[in-house]
């Protein structure tokens, strides 16, 4: 097992969720939202930022896999789940845990696009500005992190890691 080094605690993401939470709440003020969780990824920043999210708020997930494995990301995005209800007319947060080369969510934004929602934005827990392929930009980020691994807060290496409270870099 290797050394894992915290570069964010549970504290300071915490912090962070309550603040895109309360930004959310107040941009959709009066509004119902949809989150439409990434899975597996950003299963858990969902759950913590739609407690923070005082709306009329309903969860969906879908579910993608890039044909690369582990670090690699082979840029080919496969639908594996769609979302279950219509996406017709609602305010839409797409909630990723990160924003990488920007392929994922180009793909994504442009699936759920077609179901023709009211609006669509990207709640990002993390950002990898450095490593961009796709001009994408999230409207809510949690933090920018140079191009480094990480795991932990729900993000994975080969499935891993899920679990653990604090965001750690993966030497
Ligand atoms: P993108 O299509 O390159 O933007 O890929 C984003 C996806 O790659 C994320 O949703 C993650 O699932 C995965 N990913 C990218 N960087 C990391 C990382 O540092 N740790 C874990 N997963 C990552
Ligand atoms: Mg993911």
């Amino acid at each position: 097992m290797p050394e894992l080094k915290i570069l964010y605690s549970r504290q300071q993401i915490a912090d962070r969720v309550a603040v895109l939470g309360a930004q959310i709440t107040q941009d959709f003020a009066g509004e119902q939202v949809t989150l439409i969780g990434v899975l597996k990824g950003a299963a858990i920043f969902l759950s913590d930022l739609s407690r923070n999210i005082d709306l009329d708020a309903t969860f969906d997930f879908i579910s993608v896999s890039s044909y690369g494995n582990e670090k690699q990301n082979s840029g080919e995005v496969k639908l594996l789940k769609d979302v279950d209800q219509s996406m017709e007319g609602k305010n839409v947060i797409l909630v990723e845990d990160i924003l990488d080369t920007g392929l994922t969510l180009t793909y994504l934004t442009r699936v759920l696009s077609a179901h023709k929602p009211k609006s669509l934005r990207i709640a990002a827990l993390l950002d990898k500005t450095t490593r961009r392929v796709q001009p994408i930009k999230a409207h809510y980020v949690g933090f920018e992190i140079p191009d480094e691994f990480v795991v932990g807060y729900g993000m994975d290496y080969a499935e891993r890691y899920r679990n653990l409270a604090d965001i750690c870099v993966v030497p």
